[in-house]
């Protein structure tokens, strides 16, 4: 383990920190992980804190709103990564705080997992959402702390499932909804590989003070390919309908919370492109990819094997 940092992950028994933690013990680096004192002996987090103890995972008790639990924790290592949920976002403004004065840390990543928040053109609620990661990005540079933001696109656990029909609970299999015109080029990633690319950057000169971009060529398709790949999967062609852009709005401010959220973001991925609608430049970011090729990730088409 000589060389590898200590990494802390703050969210760890959530969605995608699961993933991170995982991969974090994989490689080897001793792993810490922030968990709250609830959750400790909450029934529906056992499983996750069982594998946790498995793995060697050290558990810290603590919660980002108790400044001192903070501290300790950030203390015992040389890499944080938060991977709080969107609640907590705006909040990592006190993880900041504590590794400023901590002083130790050569590597923070803060809670971003989705999009570049500053490179997409997204409309409320989702714009908002965007911008508070954006925010805590712009504190993380003027405090001068080290960062590597991970922009991972979509998890494959949310959109391939039902290929992206928001309510569904399973994957089409007569008519498929697709907005705009379906030729908007989308990521979409399996969470345990965006665990894996994300611990090989936290040491990695190269992604120092940069973006890593998990946009694997296997995994980026045009909507109108992915539904094409589903078909060909089930052996069926489905109904295609296609919403325009002027109605997704309207349909964005008609929903209520939380579908608002969902659609806004899908306006911004299928819609306007947001995952691949700039090129990565060296000067602010890399892709996982190209700069990790010993990844062996899962491809959609793999993963779509499994649910056909
Ligand atoms: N690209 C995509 O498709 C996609 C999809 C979903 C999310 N995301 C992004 O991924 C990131 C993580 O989201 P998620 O859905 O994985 O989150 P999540 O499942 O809601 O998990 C949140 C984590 O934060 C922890 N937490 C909450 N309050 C805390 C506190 N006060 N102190 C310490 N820890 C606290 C939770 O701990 P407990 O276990 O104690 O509750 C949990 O571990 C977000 O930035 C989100 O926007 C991206």
């Amino acid at each position: 383990m000589a060389g590898k940092s200590r990494v802390l992950v703050i969210g760890g028994t959530g969605c995608i920190g699961k993933f991170i933690v995982e991969a974090s013990t994989k490689a080897g680096h001793p792993t810490f992980a922030l968990v709250r004192e609830p959750t400790l002996s909450d029934p529906a987090k056992a499983g996750i804190i069982e594998r946790f103890k498995s793995l060697g995972v050290n558990l810290v008790q603590g919660d980002i709103y108790d400044q001192e639990s903070l501290l300790n924790a950030i203390n015992q290592v040389d890499v944080v990564i938060s991977a709080v949920g969107t609640g907590q976002v705006e909040d990592q403004d006190r993880i900041v705080a504590a590794i400023k004065a901590a002083g130790n840390i050569k590597r923070f990543l803060p809670s971003e997992f989705g999009n570049d928040v500053d490179r997409v053109h997204a409309v409320e609620p989702a714009k908002t959402g965007f911008a508070m990661k954006a925010k805590i990005r712009r504190l993380v540079e003027a405090e001068g702390i080290p960062y590597t933001y991970v922009s991972s696109n979509s998890f494959a656990g949310y959109y391939l499932p039902t290929l992206s029909q928001p309510g569904a609970i399973a994957p089409p299999r007569d008519k498929v909804v697709i907005l705009g015109d379906g030729n908007a080029k989308v990521v979409i990633n399996r969470e345990d590989d965006i665990g894996s690319y994300t611990i090989k950057a936290v040491d990695d000169p190269r992604t120092l003070n940069k973006i890593l971009y998990i946009r694997p060529p296997a995994n980026t398709y045009l909507m109108n390919e992915l539904v094409s790949l589903w078909e060909r999967k089930i052996g069926k062609t489905l109904e295609r309908v296609y919403v325009p852009e002027e109605q997704v709005l309207k349909n964005i401010q008609e929903a209520v919370f939380p579908l608002d959220v969902t659609l806004s973001i899908h306006h911004s991925n299928f819609v306007k492109g947001d995952h691949t609608n700039f090129e990565i430049e060296l000067s602010f970011g890399g892709e996982a990819s190209e700069l990790y090729p010993d990844v062996k990730y899962t491809t959609v088409d793999q993963y779509l094997d499994k649910i056909a």
